[in-house]
């Protein structure tokens, strides 16, 4: 195990992904965690993240002093190398250049930190304080044109502070960096698997739940299916599952959850057929937040009475990932500047009177997948394009009508269709059909049309904060075109959206 301490999530998510990509098992806790819990926690090494603040700030976060004196190897990225130096008799100020982007890193040390590292490389720097004066302690092992302390080791003890930032893929040797840290000081071996952290859970889960029931509402998406094979691996028939058809699910949605999930689970499903209840409620609706207030609140509404009738239930599970929890900003007094409200976050309200598990919450995306493969989920499933939990309401621009929903839900399986058929479909993270409300003029046959348009959208992204439009191949476009107007009812054109995010949105509400 080894401790990556939080001062600002950005940075320390990106540090904690990379340790596990070196098959080493790391933790992010609180920059504040005391060194007793530490010693408890008993890791091989401490690293101290980089973060927004300065050191001489007020409010800068800090830690338990007495971490340094532990015995446990340390490695403190900027911020983290900052406050280490600090900690120890250094003096950090505001640099005479701030540094912000790649620059040439010189080794000055054969040192095992630095080994195969060549004498001069490209580094990330990002930052305007810096060490100026390490004290006799701290002894330089590497520096760049304006940093003359971009790396340095502890002169007697196992502490080390880096200025760059090696979890960064711009530091060309970064991942070298982290893995002589990780092997050459801490000793990891680097066995640790996907494997190990499903066992891990299902311990942990099992000692928690005892001998209570769980509910963990399913959507049909990847997260919510690895929480429930999770749970199920763990608890079995202890896990019900609750399954909303909220009438704005794609083509047979319903039908491939059902299915999918009694080919894995032998467990309790309550598939709950609310849809006239939603389309009801969304009537006349137009305005995109009023929709996702609307589904929002039936959803909640919904899933409450059906939990209800579970009587024997005392936790609710939830597929809440790390991302969704660093980007609302992390623990409410946490040390990360909040970045964006992600939809994903606050699920379901506490005042469902359940305790929650959320197994998945320190993991990434790429992680939860390879979780979902280990459990035995399908790589369909798997690899599935996210969908948004308002569903079909949000790519219904206008009013909300069965039949309206009924022409975007064959539109939009012939567009993931034809792109699974093209062999497209993982080369694009996210596609789908909207339909407009725009009706136009056409002709078919000898008639004049005045019908429903479609727009397709394909977006190749990392992260779905930004996005770039997918060029589709012009033949694949024709057939997608023909098809959807040969074969849905009601439309007479399809265009193709070229904008993309920023400064527009992946989905059109
Ligand atoms: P935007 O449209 O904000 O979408 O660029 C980014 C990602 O979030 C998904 N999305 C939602 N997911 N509830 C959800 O669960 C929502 O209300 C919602 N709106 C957007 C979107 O599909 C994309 O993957």
């Amino acid at each position: 195990l080894v401790l990556v301490l939080d001062f600002g999530s950005q940075t320390a998510q990106l540090i904690a992904r990379r340790i596990r990509d070196l098959n080493v098992f790391c933790q992010l806790v609180r920059h504040d965690i005391s060194a007793e819990r530490v010693k408890e926690l008993a890791p091989r090494g401490i690293i101290l993240s980089g973060g927004p603040a300065s050191v001489y700030g007020e409010k800068a976060p800090k830690c338990d002093p007495e971490i340094f004196n532990l015995g446990i190897p340390v490695l403190g990225i900027c911020y983290g190398m900052q406050l280490t130096c600090q900690a120890l008799g250094g003096v950090v100020r505001a640099g005479t250049t701030r540094e912000f982007g790649r620059t040439e890193l010189t080794t000055l040390e054969d040192h095992p930190l630095v080994a195969g590292l060549p004498a001069t490389s490209t580094v990330w720097m990002s930052h305007g304080d810096q060490v100026q004066q390490a004290g006799d302690e701290f002894i330089p092992i590497a520096s760049t044109h304006s940093c003359p302390m971009a790396a340095v080791r502890h002169r007697s003890r196992q502490i080390f502070g880096l200025q760059f930032h090696p979890e960064v893929t711009h530091s060309e040797y970064g991942k070298q960096l982290l893995e002589n840290f990780l092997r050459k000081c801490c000793g990891c071996a680097g066995t640790w698997q996907i494997e190990s952290l499903i066992e891990q859970q299902v311990t942990a889960i099992r000692a928690r739940v005892g001998n209570s029931r769980v509910i963990c509402g399913l959507s049909g998406g990847v997260d919510s299916s690895v929480v429930a094979a999770l749970l199920y691996k763990a608890i079995g028939s202890q896990l019900s599952c609750i399954f909303v058809d909220n009438g704005l699910l794609r083509k047979g949605e319903c039908e491939k959850v059902r299915e999918r999930f009694q080919n894995h689970f032998k467990t309790d499903l309550h598939v709950v057929d609310a849809s006239h209840r939603f389309l009801s409620e969304l009537a006349g609706v137009v305005d995109p937040q009023q929709k996702r207030k609307i589904i929002g609140r039936v959803f909640i509404e919904v899933f409450r009475k059906e939990a209800e009738s579970i009587t024997d239930a005392r936790f609710l599970a939830q597929g809440t990932l790390y991302p969704d929890v660093i980007e609302s900003g992390g623990s409410p007094d946490g040390p990360a500047a909040t970045i964006k409200y992600h939809h994903n976050v606050g699920g379901l309200p506490e005042q469902l009177g359940f305790e929650l598990i959320e197994p998945l919450r320190d993991l990434f995306k790429d992680e939860v997948r390879r979780m979902g493969l280990a459990l035995g989920l399908s790589e369909e499933l798997i690899w599935r394009h996210p969908f948004p939990g308002p569903g079909l309401g949000v790519r219904c621009l206008g009013g909300i009508t069965s039949e309206r929903l009924h022409a975007l839900r064959e539109a939009d399986a012939i567009v993931l269709e034809e792109l699974r058929k093209a062999g497209l479909y993982r080369t694009i993270q996210q596609a789908f059909a909207v339909i407009l409300p725009v009706q136009s003029v056409g002709v078919m046959g000898d008639g004049r049309t005045y019908e429903e348009t479609i727009a397709v959208r394909a977006v190749t992204t990392d992260d779905f904060m930004t996005a770039d439009w997918y060029p589709l191949p012009y033949d694949l476009m024709r057939i997608i075109s023909t098809r959807i107007i040969n074969e849905v009812r009601g439309v007479n054109r399809v265009v193709y959206d070229i904008s993309s995010k920023p400064p527009s949105t992946i989905e059109w509400e």
